[in-house]
C-alpha cells in the first residue's frame, strides 16, 4: 500500500528571460517585460511528492528529516535569494532560459536520486496562479511486455 506524501517549501529568486544571440527587439517580442535588463523576482512554492509504503512500526513512509535535509541542501541553499541567471550555470548566457518549466526540471534532476523515497511529482508555483508539474520522463517501452494490437 503506497502512500503519497507531499512536502511544501518556499524560496525566492530572481531571473531574466533573454537570449544573448537575439536582438533586443526579438527578445522583447518573445519575452516581453521578462526581458528587462535588471531582472525581477518571484516567491516560488515547490511541492515535492514522494511515494512510500508506511513502515508497520512507525507509520512513516519516508524519513522527513532526510527529505528536508536534501531539500534544504539542494534546493534552498542553491536557489533562495539568488539570481538564477548568474547562480546556476545551466541558466547562464546562451544556456537555458530560467522559466518555471526549465527550473522544475532542473530541480528534479538535482534531487531525484538523492531523496530517501521515490520522487513522483514536482509542482513548482511561480505565483499563485501559475505552476508547472514535472513527473520525470516516461519509461521507454519494455520490449518484453506483451503487445495487444
Ligand atoms: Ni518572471
Amino acid at each position: 500500500m503506497t502512500a503519497y506524501l507531499t512536502r511544501v517549501i518556499r524560496f525566492s529568486a530572481a531571473h531574466r528571460y533573454y537570449r544573448t544571440e537575439w536582438s533586443d527587439e526579438r527578445n522583447y517580442a518573445v519575452f516581453g517585460a521578462c526581458a528587462n535588463p535588471h531582472g525581477h523576482g518571484h516567491n516560488y512554492t515547490l511541492e515535492v511528492m514522494v511515494a512510500g509504503v508506511p513502515d508497520p512500526a512507525t507509520g512513516f513512509s519516508v524519513s522527513l528529516a532526510q527529505l528536508d535535509a536534501v531539500l534544504r541542501q539542494e534546493v534552498i541553499t542553491s536557489l533562495d535569494h539568488q539570481n538564477l541567471n548568474f547562480a546556476i550555470p545551466e541558466f547562464g548566457d546562451g544556456g537555458l532560459i530560467p522559466t518555471t518549466e526549465n527550473l522544475v526540471i532542473w530541480i528534479w534532476n538535482r534531487i531525484a536520486t538523492l531523496l530517501p523515497a521515490r520522487l513522483v511529482r514536482l509542482r513548482l508555483y511561480e505565483e499563485p496562479g501559475l505552476f508547472v508539474d514535472y513527473m520525470g520522463e516516461p519509461s521507454p517501452p519494455d520490449p518484453d511486455r506483451p503487445r495487444f494490437v
